[in-house]
């Protein structure tokens, strides 16, 4: 079995989030060009110029030896600084295949520029008129790019039929409940008709997403937040994938019964961090689940409790009245009631209040950084939480991406070539 590719290191650090002159986020700064909108420089010339260039000072030294300037040891020491540790530090990124983007490509905003210019507004054609048809289906659209991500990396393996001989991810039990894969196959369709071979379903997976959530967001939509009309700008680049397991889609995706110490283990080891654990669990949001995923935390929950102490009494009445059965899997619990189409900080209202509905969501409480995010993005201005939310994305777009040479552009998303 192929193996599974190397998540990339979290850049976002210093990419993304704006610092004040002493090294700490700036909370309040303004959002950074790539959430209002504005194009950004490639990658690779934003990580230059954000480098530390004082590496090698003070002068190193050789056992006790201070190495002067000018000496001979000064120049062997700064010609190894200077040439071979780069060289070194190339070769160890990609046998660990480093980078976001380890194949001779890398990601970018606008990759399909010259190859497929339109590749975007189509994609945001064909989601606008599935959110006019059915505002629900925003939602699906954005699970799905993170049920993509956590296995195997965004490749797009989430969208590989079974076939004889594997179950595929999409099989999967945390699976069953995913939807919208018809939206992407009419967006496929559609790209493969304009410029056949182009684009990849991982992109379109990426780029659906952003455009669901975008046209979820009031201030995106009112035309508050960027002169595109998008929450953030989504880097490209991605090649398919053409394995699927469903035994690995059920070892690497978070479970709603997680607490949280394996939620933070399951989203390092994608090289997410804490912030962006209490960040993208935000997406509950919007969106609905089935008692199945919750029902547990109502009846019989330990011998001394009957429902989970950490649930609000008053919400778990109310759910369960909604979810009669465990097994009920035709009602569907809004995950914010009331405002469940409508994507905004409100989650983390509920989740302070108790009333997440996924032990989960709850657990997010347990951990000092996690609960201070959720106390903050409660609390300050929606745009913190939204700004966060487009940078976390990017950060969960560029786990384990095929990119260049590697993998390949699916004809069909449902079927490798
Ligand atoms: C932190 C760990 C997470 C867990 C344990 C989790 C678990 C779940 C579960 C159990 C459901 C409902 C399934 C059902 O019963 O139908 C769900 C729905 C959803 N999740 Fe998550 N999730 C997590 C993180 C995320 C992330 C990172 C995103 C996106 C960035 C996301 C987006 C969604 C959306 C939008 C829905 C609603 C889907 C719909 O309406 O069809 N989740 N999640």
């Amino acid at each position: 079995m192929a193996s599974t590719p190397q998540s990339p290191p979290h850049p976002t650090s210093f990419l993304y989030i704006p610092r004040t002159p002493a090294g700490r986020p700036a909370d309040h700064a303004p959002p950074p060009a790539h959430v209002r909108g504005a194009r950004l420089e490639p990658p690779e010339k934003r990580a230059q110029a954000k480098q530390p260039i004082d590496y090698f000072f003070p002068p190193p030294s050789v056992g006790d030896k201070l190495v002067l300037p000018g000496s001979l040891h000064w120049q062997l020491c700064t010609t190894m600084a200077v040439r071979v540790l780069p060289l070194l530090l190339v070769l160890v990124a990609s046998v660990h295949g480093y980078g976001y983007g380890h194949g001779d490509g890398k990601l970018r905003v606008g990759f399909y520029k010259d190859s497929c210019p339109d590749a975007e507004a189509i994609v945001r054609r064909i989601v606008a008129k599935a959110v006019r048809k059915d505002p629900t289906a925003s939602a699906p659209l954005l699970r799905l790019h993170f049920h993509d991500c956590f296995v195997r990396g965004c490749e797009g393996s989430v969208l590989l039929n079974s076939t004889k001989g594997n179950t595929a991810e999409k099989d999967a039990k945390p699976n069953l409940t995913l939807e919208a894969f018809d939206v992407i196959d009419d967006i496929k369709a559609a790209l493969e008709k304009e410029c056949p071979g182009k684009v990849s379903c991982a992109d379109i997976l990426a780029i659906a997403a952003r455009d669901a959530v975008s046209l979820a967001t009031k201030v995106v939509t009112k035309g508050e937040w960027s002169k595109d009309g998008n929450l953030y700008e989504v880097e490209t680049g991605r090649r398919d994938g053409s394995v699927s397991s469903a035994k690995e889609a059920v070892k690497n995706l978070p479970d709603s019964f997680d607490g949280i110490r394996k939620l933070i283990k399951r989203f390092a080891s994608k090289n997410l961090s804490l912030k962006d654990l209490a960040v993208l669990s935000g997406a509950h949001a919007i969106g609905k689940s089935h008692c199945p995923s919750m029902a547990r935390r109502l009846r019989n929950f330990t011998a001394h409790h009957d429902s989970d102490p950490t649930l609000d009494r008053a919400y778990a009445d109310r759910l369960r009245r909604q979810c009669r059965s465990p097994r009920d899997r035709t009602t569907e619990l809004e995950m914010v009631p009331g405002s469940s189409e409508t994507f905004d900080a409100a989650y983390y209202g509920l989740v302070a209040k108790r009333r997440g509905l996924f032990h989960s969501d709850e657990a997010l409480l347990r951990n000092e950084v996690t609960r201070g995010l959720v106390l903050r993005y409660r609390d300050a201005e929606e745009a913190l939480f939204l700004r966060d939310f487009g940078a976390s994305m990017v950060n969960m777009g560029r786990v384990g991406v095929l990119t260049g040479g590697q993998g390949e552009i699916r004809r069909r998303c449902a079927f490798a070539n």
